[in-house]
């Protein structure tokens, strides 16, 4: 029997780890082919109510330091205390494994070096989609094409609000403080509805399909903190769900495209009717054609799953660095466009004493453009969607619009 595993953070992922590592001990060791148990849990805390309580320690040298310690799951999130350890540890052989996006979007191509050049893996399944594979995927099973695009739900907590205001009319700050309550959302939710989270993700997602590190600094996001139920309700009218979608595309000269911001989808693509804490990403390669990769994005034992799954392929490739990289890249770089270069159609909501009459001004701005209508509009408001058109056209247009009107909502059409 080798005492061979440690945790460190004992938070929601963490005990999740603990909790199915353990409960699946049995079919894991015949899996890997050996008996391996968990040795150490480190965290700042005690937990002596924890059958685990005898496991819990606080000092992280007593990891580093066991030559017992083959794989380590960081599961305690940031970029400080976590880059620090994560560095230690595969630069002494063992390796880690990982559902910190924000280590990996701000330092993988650093990590996965330090991990190859000491015959060490660095994994990082639980980082995207929570227990959805999809990084073994892309960079396994389909190796063998082009990647066109990926495009996905990546963030579980304002998916959960998203769905409750959509179907429950619930404001968003009750759903979430819901969201919360289930152990969704980030320490800091802001890193969820202002979109930085799914934005690590799609960044992580487009360095392992194009081979180069995408930094969250070079993508625009945007979150859902201006999504009101006004918004809803006229994307619902028009045969459209809002949902906050993280993109990245090559283009034609070789370039990327990238971008996280609120989406009108069409009711009839399937990412509309992925609800509540689920995810989905769907893949385009130039063989395979589109892929749908769905299921619970986030929460305690669905992103256990995937790390447990991680500690798994380690301990079977013992003293090998499993072989995922990317080049890194310098934050100057420009083969991320500028999302204001790229087209988009547009849904715009604007608020004006007579709404009406702004009409004529509008079309001839946009050419052919859909008006919107909902149950007992004010009149003084007004929705549309614009032609597919440069996003700096349209925001040009809309600049000249705001002399006589406000504009209460800029939602892009998926
Ligand atoms: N806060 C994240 C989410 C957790 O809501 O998706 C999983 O990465």
């Amino acid at each position: 029997m080798s005492k061979n595993v440690a945790v460190i953070g004992y938070g929601v992922v963490g005990s999740g780890t603990v909790e199915l590592f353990m409960k699946n001990r049995e079919s894991i060791n015949k899996k890997i082919g050996r008996e391996c148990d968990i040795k150490y849990i480190l965290d700042i805390r005690d937990f002596p109510d924890s059958p685990f309580a005898d496991r819990i320690v606080h000092d992280f040298e007593t990891i580093l330091n066991d030559d017992e310690i083959e794989v380590v799951a960081e599961v305690v999130g940031g970029t400080t205390f976590a880059y620090d350890y994560t560095k230690r540890l595969l630069q002494k052989g063992k390796s880690v494994v990982t559902s910190n996006k924000a280590l990996v979007a701000a330092k993988g191509a650093e990590l996965l070096k330090i991990a190859q050049d000491n015959n060490c893996s660095y994994l990082f399944e639980a980082s995207v989609g929570g227990g959805i594979p999809i990084i073994r995927p892309i960079y396994k099973c389909l190796a063998g094409n082009q990647i066109l695009q990926i495009s996905g739900i990546l963030n579980g907590t304002t998916n959960f609000i998203l769905t409750k205001m959509i179907k429950d009319q619930m404001s968003f700050e009750d759903a979430l403080k819901l969201a919360q309550q289930l152990g969704y959302a980030e320490a800091d939710p802001t890193a969820d509805v202002e979109g930085d989270d799914a934005c690590r993700k799609i960044c992580i997602l487009g360095s392992l399909a194009y081979g180069k590190h995408i930094y969250p600094e070079m993508i625009h996001k945007s979150g859902i903190t201006r999504v009101t139920l006004d918004d809803v309700e006229y994307a619902a009218n028009a045969g459209y769900v809002i949902k906050l979608i993280g993109s990245v595309k090559k283009l034609d000269d070789g370039t990327l495209s990238a971008i996280v911001c609120p989406r009108l989808v069409p009711k009839s693509n399937l990412l509309a009717s992925v609800d509540d804490v689920f995810n989905a990403i769907s893949v385009t390669g130039d063989g395979v054609g589109d892929v749908l990769f769905y299921g619970a994005g986030a929460g305690k034992l669905p992103t256990a799953s995937a790390v447990v799954g991680d500690i798994i392929d380690c301990l079977k490739h013992i003293h090998k660095a499993l072989n995922i990289s990317w080049e890194d890249s310098s934050l100057d770089e420009k083969f991320v466009v500028r999302y204001k270069d790229t087209n988009c159609s547009m849904y715009v909501r604007i608020k004006a004493d007579d709404a009406q009459a702004l009409k004529p001004a509008i079309s001839e701005m946009f050419g052919k453009l859909m008006y919107i209508e909902r149950e007992n509009r004010p009149d003084n408001e007004l929705a549309f969607i614009t032609p597919n058109m440069v996003e700096s056209d349209i925001d040009a247009n809309l600049a000249i619009l705001s002399h006589s009107a406000e504009i209460a909502s800029k939602i892009r059409i998926f």
